[in-house]
């Protein structure tokens, strides 16, 4: 069992085992840690992600090495390291493309947690461990895109640094204390550079041993949601459990191999994809005195930037409904009590919850690289309304043996959403009134499938029995 040294190491290992736990902990990790048999495709993220952080840290060090951070010869020098340092292209193409693959392979794992309720059974540690990771690498990718100082670094810096303008009392003076001047300018491109080259990757890096160490104490989750250290053999081994090593490792290398036939193939024939990865503006110098026509922030923050742009409330209501979708993620632990973790054996309703969730997810993304029609603003509204009813809905599914109970849940979600449209509604604004009009079908509808005709076709929408031990 993991901990447990059974490995009497001689040689050069001997000697740094007897001054270091090399072995033991080898063997609590790796050859000795029992991890479920079933795990499936969704568990190589885990790993991917770590090898993207390996990617990340080791292309930022080249970088760093031909990188000016100084307003006056940053754009510049991204330009040098693309045309001039050797390979220099590749390296940075590396760093660049390896922000977007973060955030491609960190959403699947946290979906991969949503289905498999990764974050139940004493594992809630590991999901707030994890969703710290998430907001660091946020930071990180947010520090790291105003370095090229071009121009959607800059307009993309202000749009985020103004957000904390919006603080009633205080804002002025943090956005001014954030920035270092009264405008974005060198001591702001000095401190993000300290930041995203030494503070952020260190706390990343920090953040991965224990979101891993924390895991490890409780045991890994699977797509069964069997706890395989209850069932063990006389030697106390897992019977769904293999070792790490070599099992996973040796698994994980096709899932590596793949990911770096992808991630190359976007190196050296579309290192751009269209804008999403670099954006185009992005190959202006930073200009102050013009604003680009269409600010967006990078993909990965656009679901969160719809949100922000969806509240007109005050801005200060936008910045908190944005930081506030990021806040609901953090509490799932504790909104979703439903004992059951897997998806497989939930109710038909949970497994639609979810699907709407990533689906409006990705449309709240598309929403946010989008400028803003009536049709796209309002639906901004509808898909931020569906986000937070998600985390209502789901709380109200924990408790399946009463589907009585949905009824209620309907009544009281749908009444608050038509209030709000009470609310909003302005004859005067005819365009925008039309909108309204017709867009409630978006969490009406929802709230429909998930909570209506679950109540309504109860026979269908059973929980399943789970499984003692793994079934795949
Ligand atoms: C730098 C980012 C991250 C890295 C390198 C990372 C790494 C890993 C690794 C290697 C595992 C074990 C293998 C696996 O289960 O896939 C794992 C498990 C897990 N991670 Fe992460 N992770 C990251 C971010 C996150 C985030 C943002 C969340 C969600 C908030 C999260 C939640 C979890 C959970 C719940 C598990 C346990 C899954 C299970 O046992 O079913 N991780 N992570």
């Amino acid at each position: 069992m993991a901990g447990i040294r059974t490995t009497e190491a001689t040689g050069l290992l001997g000697w740094v085992d007897e001054r270091f736990p090399i072995v033991e902990t080898w063997e609590a990790h790796m050859s000795k840690y029992y991890a479920p048999k079933n795990f499936n495709a969704w568990y190589y993220f885990g790993v991917l992600a770590m090898l993207v952080l390996v990617i990340q840290i080791v292309s930022g060090i080249f970088l760093t090495m031909h990188y000016k951070p100084d307003a006056q010869m940053a754009f510049a020098s991204v330009e040098y390291i693309m045309r001039d340092v050797p390979g220099g292209w590749f390296i940075r193409y590396m760093h660049s493309t390896g922000a977007s693959a973060f955030f491609i392979v960190v959403y699947f794992h946290m979906f991969r947690g949503l289905m498999y309720g990764s974050y139940k059974g004493k594992r809630e540690l590991v999901w707030l461990i994890g969703m710290a990771l998430y907001l660091a690498l946020m930071a990180e990718a947010f520090m790291g895109y105003l370095l090229p100082w071009g121009q959607m670094s800059f307009w993309g810096a202000q749009v985020i640094i103004n957000l904390f303008n919006t603080v009633p009392v205080v804002g002025d003076a943090l956005s001014l204390w954030i920035r270092g001047d009264f405008v974005i300018s060198d001591p702001t491109l000095n401190r993000l550079f300290a930041f995203h080259v030494a503070a952020v990757p260190l706390i990343l890096v920090a953040l991965v041993f224990v979101h891993i160490v924390a895991l490890h104490a409780v045991g890994s989750n699977n797509p069964d949601g069997v706890e395989i250290k209850k069932l063990t053999d006389d030697k106390g081994i897992p019977l769904d459990g293999v070792p790490f090593h070599p099992y996973y490792t040796v698994h994980d290398i096709p899932a590596i191999a793949v990911f770096l036939m992808v991630f190359f193939a976007i190196i050296f024939f579309m290192p751009e994809v269209g804008g999403y990865f670099l954006e185009h503006a992005n190959f202006e110098p930073a200009n102050p005195l013009k604003t680009p026509v269409h600010i967006a922030p990078v993909w990965y923050f656009t679901p969160f930037y719809t949100v922000l742009r969806a509240v007109t409330l005050s801005p200060f209501a936008g910045t908190l409904a944005m930081f506030g979708a990021i806040v609901m993620l953090f509490l799932l632990p504790w909104i979703d009590r439903n004992p059951i973790k897997s998806w497989r054996y939930r109710n038909t309703a949970h497994m639609m919850n979810l699907a709407i969730f990533g689906a409006v997810f990705i449309i709240l993304g598309y929403l946010g690289v989008k400028p803003v029609t009536p049709e796209y603003k309002e639906m901004g509204v509808r898909m931020t309304e569906i986000y937070f009813l998600f985390f209502a809905v789901l709380f109200a599914h924990s408790n399946a043996a009463k589907p009585g109970r949905y009824i209620i849940w309907f009544a009281v979600l749908a009444g608050a959403v038509l209030f709000v449209d009470y609310v909003r509604y302005n004859p005067d604004d005819a365009v925008a009134a039309k909108q309204i009009m017709w867009q409630w079908v978006w969490p009406i509808g929802y709230l429909s499938l998930t909570l209506l005709l679950p109540f309504l076709m109860r026979p269908c929408n059973a929980e399943k029995p789970v499984p003692e031990r793994v079934t795949s």
